[in-house]
């Protein structure tokens, strides 16, 4: 196959990828050009943020924030890292190599949050505390950290790498049990919230894993292909298999899928957001429903043990 813009050009160069959702053959300068200007529009689009703002991105050592953090300061962006190193064993310890080797590769600002040191490792909070996933802890924890370290370093704007598949899986999810609290926070950019939620922001929501993974190769970035290990036999992954099936069948019906959502049901539910349970936790003084944050009481709890 051959590269649709090439052509257009009147040259015959052959594709490296094929998209069919948007029935485009791209070679590889023009597959790059594309990846980055759709960034760039849903950047735009969303109103995320501009070159002024102060950005941290959320870098877990994966293909998405790793790519992620390089497009963003190549667009020209003022974007530095943050790490959890969530302690579960080889699997956070090669990660955390490839975040600090790439924050050192493209010389920017990195901070490491290192759960040992600051509460437990995940691998000890899943056995201390066996009644609860250890993914529903981690989410807690890492939004805990990544929230409150924007805020105290000075940056308006935290950005994460959920990309297309992460977002509609969570969104298949969401439907299928008619959680209308969750869907009405399922935006790609979340406002900050009276100097308590700093913005969080989502510049990947409309490209597919696929996309996201080919990016970074081209790109000759180093990522952890590896998934995390206690994240297997996760309901997200199994949708995620489920509607890649169906992308399979029809091609476009993910993006279809999510961007109606946002245009024609998320509308219905945005202004029903309320912080009304919203206070500050009586120990940390982070945000929290409760008198005592999330944080606070898994750090109790383990103090009791
Ligand atoms: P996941 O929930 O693992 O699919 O990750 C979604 C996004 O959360 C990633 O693209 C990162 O932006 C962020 N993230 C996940 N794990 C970490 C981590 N350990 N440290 C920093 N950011 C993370
Ligand atoms: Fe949090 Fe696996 S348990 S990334
Ligand atoms: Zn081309
Ligand atoms: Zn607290």
């Amino acid at each position: 196959m051959n590269c649709k813009i090439c052509k257009t050009k009147g040259i015959k160069k052959n594709a490296i990828v094929n998209l069919p959702s948007y029935n485009l053959s791209l070679c590889k300068e023009h597959f790059i050009e594309w990846f980055e200007r759709r960034v760039q529009n849903t950047i735009k689009d969303f109103q995320m943020f501009t070159k002024e703002d102060r950005i941290l991105v959320a870098v877990s050592g994966g293909k998405d924030s790793l790519g992620l953090w390089f497009v963003l300061n190549k667009l020209g962006y003022n974007a530095d890292g943050i790490h959890i190193d969530l302690g579960i064993n080889d699997y956070s310890k090669k990660s955390r190599e490839y975040v600090e080797e790439f924050a050192k590769k493209i010389e920017r600002k990195l901070y490491i949050v290192d759960l040992s040191t600051e509460i437990a490792s995940i691998s000890i909070l899943k056995e201390k505390i066996p009644n609860k996933p250890p993914c529903s802890i981690c989410g807690i924890i890492k939004r805990y950290y990544m929230n409150k370290i924007s805020k105290k370093e000075g940056y308006n704007t935290l950005a994460t790498g959920h990309n297309l598949d992460d977002e509609i899986s969570v969104l298949f999810g969401n439907i299928l049990n008619w959680n209308l609290d969750y869907l009405s926070k399922q935006y790609p950019i979340l406002k900050e919230y009276e100097n308590i939620f700093v913005r969080k922001v989502k510049p990947y929501c409309r490209i597919t894993e696929k996309e996201s993974a080919l990016y970074t190769f081209l790109m000759g970035i180093k990522y952890i292909e590896q998934e995390c290990p206690l994240s297997t036999g996760a309901t997200s992954l199994k949708y995620k298999k489920i509607l890649g099936d169906i992308e399979e069948q029809f091609p476009g019906t993910k993006l279809r899928f999510f961007n109606n959502f946002l245009r024609k049901f998320y509308p219905l539910l945005a202004n029903k957001i309320t912080e009304e349970n919203l206070q500050r936790c009586k120990i940390c003084n982070e945000p929290s429903s409760l008198e005592i944050c999330a944080v606070c009481n898994i750090k109790m709890k383990l103090a009791k043990l």
